[in-house]
């Protein structure tokens, strides 16, 4: 049994990675702006990568951090990187960084930063790099809701994605965290089918029992949406460049990550989908 301080308790890894490990028998500490919203049986930690003075008291007593980045920012690294030697001075072993898959194909970045801090921190340290969550359709940024009209709109084109399932990655963080042989590990994560966003709108719309189209739109207008739901500049144009490489179909490798850490396949969009059966909110 060890302490275990989440990072991004109640997001769409955190949350699901909470109850594995209190079922280990772990003790966990929720760390959140919100801390109202941590997951039940969790001790509420309240942490804001903003405000530095959160960062101490959370990390008293954790032997292990589960470590997410400041929500829509790029340039995270200066706030993270003093976090991760923190981590260490207060006597954390080991830590478990969600990055993102295909960071360390382009030009230098915060996220391989950390990546790198970690690995010459003296900690014990696994680096999970999933591609695009499955749960972004029912909890994220594609999810059909009355402000676009029940659809996925997207500028992904016919584009193929090996969508990941976040419960997937809980799993893999869980067994990290807690378990042997995933030290110095790089494990790149996806599902196991390498499917389109209408392909999975269609699964998404069966399961939920309506239809739920799928938008195709051009480049640029996806990108004045995201910024005018209030995403960064930067964030909005990352996250078009990241579609555009997958409409060029360029995220369509399956990732062996999921077996490699678990010993079994990673869960598919149709199997997700029916698990949760998570029906989108109706006008
Ligand atoms: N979504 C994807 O498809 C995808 C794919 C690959 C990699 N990733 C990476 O996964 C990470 C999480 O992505 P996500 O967008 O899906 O978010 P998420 O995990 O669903 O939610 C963000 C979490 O971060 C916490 N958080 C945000 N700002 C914070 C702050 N200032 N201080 C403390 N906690 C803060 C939130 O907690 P509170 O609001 O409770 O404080 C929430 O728990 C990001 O680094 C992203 O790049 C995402």
């Amino acid at each position: 049994m060890s302490d275990v301080l989440v990072i991004g308790a109640t997001g769409k890894t955190g949350r699901r990675l909470v109850p594995l490990l209190l079922a280990g028998g772990h003790r966990v500490r929720a760390a959140t702006r919100r801390p109202a919203a941590a997951p039940d049986g969790a001790v509420p930690v309240r942490f804001d990568w903003a405000d530095e003075t959160t960062h101490g008291p959370a990390l008293e007593g954790a032997e292990a951090v589960y470590l997410v980045t400041p929500e829509l920012r790029l340039d995270h690294a200066e706030v993270v990187i003093p976090f991760v030697a923190r981590a260490r001075e207060a006597g954390v072993r080991r830590v478990v960084f969600l990055s993102v898959r295909g960071i360390d194909q382009g030009p230098d970045n915060d996220f391989l930063r950390v990546e790198r801090a970690l690995a010459e921190s003296g900690m014990e340290w696994t680096v999970l790099r999933p591609t695009w969550f499955t749960q972004n359709f029912t909890e994220g940024a594609f999810a059909p809701a009355p402000h676009n009209g029940f659809s996925i709109i997207a500028c992904a084109g016919e584009g193929r994605i090996p969508f990941i399932d976040t419960e997937d990655i809980a799993a893999v963080a869980a067994a990290a965290l807690t378990g042997d042989g995933h030290h110095g590990q790089i494990y790149d994560l996806s599902g196991p089918e390498a499917i389109t966003f209408g392909e999975a709108a269609r699964i998404l719309g069966e399961h939920a029992g309506r239809d739920i189209p799928y938008v195709d739109v051009p480049a640029e207008d996806f990108g004045a949406a995201l910024r005018g739901a209030g995403l960064p500049d930067d964030y909005a144009a990352l996250l078009v460049m990241m579609l555009q490489v997958a409409a060029a179909g360029h995220e369509a490798a399956i990732s062996d990550g999921v077996a490699r850490a678990l010993g079994r396949e990673a869960t598919s969009v149709e199997h997700a989908a029916a698990r949760d059966a998570v029906a989108p909110a109706t006008a």
